[in-house]
């Protein structure tokens, strides 16, 4: 079941991406996305869905999904459909006409190696919190290599200079709730990852307008989330939708 909310959870992103262009609403968005986990046997979403233009984006719980998409802009989109009880929980980010701009195409690359590095640290014996470690370190070099932070990734992470830009771990238990139930820690121990635990990936970066964040970066907010079980001998990803700068472009071509 988890799989199929997983499948159809894919699907609605897919459709989305596919319909979004400049101009749209956020609401008529998230129709698509809606009328795709219906259309397919969905219940509907597992939680109130996060369609965020522009710095929208950058506002963790930002639901109420009512703005123009602006050309130019990217759109962060999170939603999962519930299937049979089972939750989906996906996050894509991706530009509003279709093609990256520059400093967009930088920012999202951080955002997504960090979470190919998350996902390779999913497997048996692992600690909960070593996925999220992983993902912490490629964002503050990341961080770094954009102009937000300065000095060494080991200071920074120990100082937790991070947290204006990812103030969030990198995922929880997914199951019958979104944040299913489950132990994260017993006393100071993080609880060892084990075959058939499922969990979301969900790295991010959320560049609100400050002084701390060089212009062509504000208003950018990103993040990249994906379903994954812990298998015998490491992780399969159940969520298939396109992530990669070029399949993104790729889907959304309109010629
Ligand atoms: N959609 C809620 C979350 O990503 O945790
Ligand atoms: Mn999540
Ligand atoms: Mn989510």
């Amino acid at each position: 079941r988890l799989r199929r909310a997983a499948d159809i959870s894919s699907a609605g992103h897919i459709r989305a991406m596919r319909q979004c262009r400049p101009g749209m609403t956020e609401f008529a968005l998230e129709a698509e996305l809606t009328h795709e986990f219906r259309r397919q046997g969905a219940s509907g979403h597992a939680y109130g869905p996060i369609v965020a233009g522009g710095a929208g984006a950058c506002v963790l719980h930002y639901v109420v999904n009512d703005k123009t998409l602006a050309d130019g802009s990217l759109v962060l989109i999170d939603a999962g459909c519930e299937f049979e009880g089972y939750a989906g929980d996906i996050t894509r980010t991706f530009p509003v006409n279709g093609r990256f701009s520059g400093a967009q195409r930088d920012a999202y690359e951080v955002v997504l190696a960090a979470q190919a590095a998350a996902i390779a640290a999913v497997r048996p014996g692992a600690p909960f919190i070593a996925y999220h470690e992983a993902a912490l370190r490629v964002l503050v070099q990341g961080m770094v290599e954009l102009g937000l932070l300065h000095g060494s990734v080991d200071g920074l992470i120990e100082q937790e200079a991070y947290k204006p830009f990812y103030m969030h771990r990198t995922g929880h238990w997914l199951g019958l709730d979104v944040h299913d139930a489950g132990a994260y820690k017993d006393g100071e121990k993080w609880t060892a990852l084990a075959p058939g635990m499922v969990l979301t990936v969900e790295p991010g970066l959320y560049l609100r307008p400050g002084p701390q964040v060089p212009e062509h970066l504000q208003g950018i907010g990103i993040r990249i989330e994906d379903d994954v079980r812990v298998t015998a001998d490491g992780n399969e990803v159940y969520t298939s939708v396109p992530k990669t700068v070029a399949d993104i472009e790729a889907l959304m071509r309109h010629d």
